[in-house]
C-alpha cells in the first residue's frame, strides 16, 4: 500500500530543546480555504538565475537585504512575513504538522529522502515572496557557495550590523574573513587551526568524497526513505550531514547551549544568511544530478517519495500543496543556476 508522508492541516506545538529562544510554537496561520495543490509557473516566466553572493555585486545583495527588511516589516499573522517564513522550517523540523491520517505522527523534513525536496519546495515560495515584494519578478535569491574559495566563509554582507541580513546570533570567532571548515565539529578541538590554503584543500576533499566518491546512489546522495509511520530521521545523505550540517553549526553561536540560530534546527530560519545557505544546498542537489546523470536514474522512482507532500503559503498568501514530484525540475520551476563551478571535482585524495 502507498505509505507516502502527507502533510495534513492540523499542527500543534512542537519538540523545542532545553533552553531554545522563544519563539517557542511555530505553526504557520490558519488557512480560511482548503489548500490548493501546486500547479508549475508559467513557462514564459522569465528564468531566475540564481548567482553566488560573491559575484552578483553589492547592489544585488541591496535587493536581498531590502526583501528581508519588506518581509521583517510584514505583520506576523501573514504567512509571508519573515516571522512565519523562518516559522516554516520550525514547524517542519519540530514535528509540529501531523501526517495525514496518523494525528499521532510529525512530519519531520530532516535525516531522510525529503531533505533536498522539502528545501526545495521551502525555498521555491519564499524566493517568489521576495521577488513579489520587491516587485521585481526575476528576484533570484543568492547563493552561499561556500564550497568555492571565493565564497568559503560568512559573506561580509551579511556581517554588517546595519544590514537586515545580520544576526547577532552567529559565532563571533567565525566572522569574515575567517575561512568556513566545512566538516566542522562542534565543541572542544573543533577549530583544525589550518592555514588558509591548507584549508581550502581540505574542503575540496571534502566536497568530492561528499559528492562523488561517497554519493554513487540516490540513497547515499538522497538519504533514506523514509515512509508514512515509519520512525523519523532513518539517515541522512552525506551532503545533508556534510557541509549541510557542519556548517549549520560552524555558522551558529558556539556557545550558546544549541549553536542558535543557524546551528539548530528550530531558529536556523531566523537567520537571513539560511536561505542563501540553503540554495547551495539545492544547487549541489543539481549538480550531483549532473555528475551521475547519464550512466544511472538520478533520483529516486519510489512513488512514496514522488507523493509525499508538504503544506505552504505562496507569494499570494495561498495555501498550497506541492509534491516532491513537483519539483524535480528546476527549469519547470522557472529557476537555473550559474556562475560558480565546481573546483573540488577533481580533488580526488
Ligand atoms: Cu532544514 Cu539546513 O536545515
Amino acid at each position: 500500500a502507498a505509505r507516502a508522508v502527507v502533510t495534513d492541516q492540523r499542527c500543534v506545538r512542537g519538540k523545542f530543546p532545553p533552553d531554545a529562544l522563544p519563539p517557542l510554537q511555530c505553526c504557520p496561520p490558519a488557512s480560511a480555504s482548503e489548500p490548493v495543490n501546486f500547479t508549475l509557473p508559467d513557462p514564459a516566466e522569465p528564468l531566475r538565475t540564481r548567482r553566488p553572493v560573491h559575484a552578483v555585486g553589492a547592489e544585488y545583495m541591496a535587493k536581498y537585504a531590502r526583501a528581508v527588511a519588506l518581509m521583517k516589516a510584514l505583520p506576523r499573522s501573514d504567512p509571508r512575513s519573515f516571522y512565519q517564513q523562518a516559522n516554516v522550517h520550525c514547524a517542519y523540523c519540530t514535528g509540529s504538522h501531523r501526517q495525514a491520517g496518523r494525528p499521532d505522527l510529525g512530519v519531520q523534513i530532516h535525516f531522510s529522502w525529503l531533505f533536498f525536496p522539502f528545501h526545495r519546495a521551502y525555498l521555491y515560495f519564499f524566493e517568489r515572496i521576495a521577488a513579489k515584494l520587491l516587485g521585481e519578478p526575476g528576484f533570484a535569491l543568492p547563493v552561499w557557495t561556500w564550497d568555492v574559495p571565493e565564497g568559503m566563509g560568512i559573506p561580509e554582507v551579511f556581517a554588517n550590523e546595519a544590514s537586515p541580513l545580520y544576526d547577532p546570533i552567529r559565532e563571533p570567532s567565525h566572522a569574515p574573513p575567517k575561512v568556513a571548515d566545512l566538516d566542522y565539529i562542534l565543541g572542544g578541538g573543533g577549530e583544525k587551526n589550518l592555514t588558509d590554503e591548507q584549508q581550502i584543500l581540505h574542503n575540496f576533499r571534502v566536497m568530492y568524497k561528499q559528492m562523488i566518491s561517497g554519493a554513487t546512489l540516490p540513497s547515499l546522495f538522497l538519504g533514506q526513505p523514509y515512509r508514512a509511520g515509519d520512525p523519523e530521521m532513518p539517515g541522512a545523505g552525506t551532503v545533508e550531514w556534510i557541509p549541510h550540517n557542519t556548517m549549520h553549526l560552524w555558522t551558529g553561536d558556539n556557545s550558546r547551549p544549541n549553536a542558535e540560530n543557524m546551528g539548530v534546527y528550530y531558529s536556523a530560519g531566523r537567520d537571513p544568511i539560511f536561505y542563501p545557505h540553503h540554495a547551495n544546498i539545492d544547487r549541489l542537489w543539481e549538480s550531483w544530478r549532473g555528475i551521475v546523470g547519464g550512466r544511472r536514474r538520478a533520483d529516486f522512482a519510489d512513488p512514496d517519495w514522488l507523493d509525499s507532500s508538504f503544506l505552504l503559503y505562496d507569494e499570494e498568501a495561498r495555501l498550497v500543496r506541492i509534491t516532491v514530484r513537483d519539483v524535480l525540475d528546476i527549469g519547470k520551476l522557472r529557476y537555473a543556476y550559474a556562475g560558480a563551478g565546481l573546483p573540488w571535482l577533481n580533488a580526488r585524495p
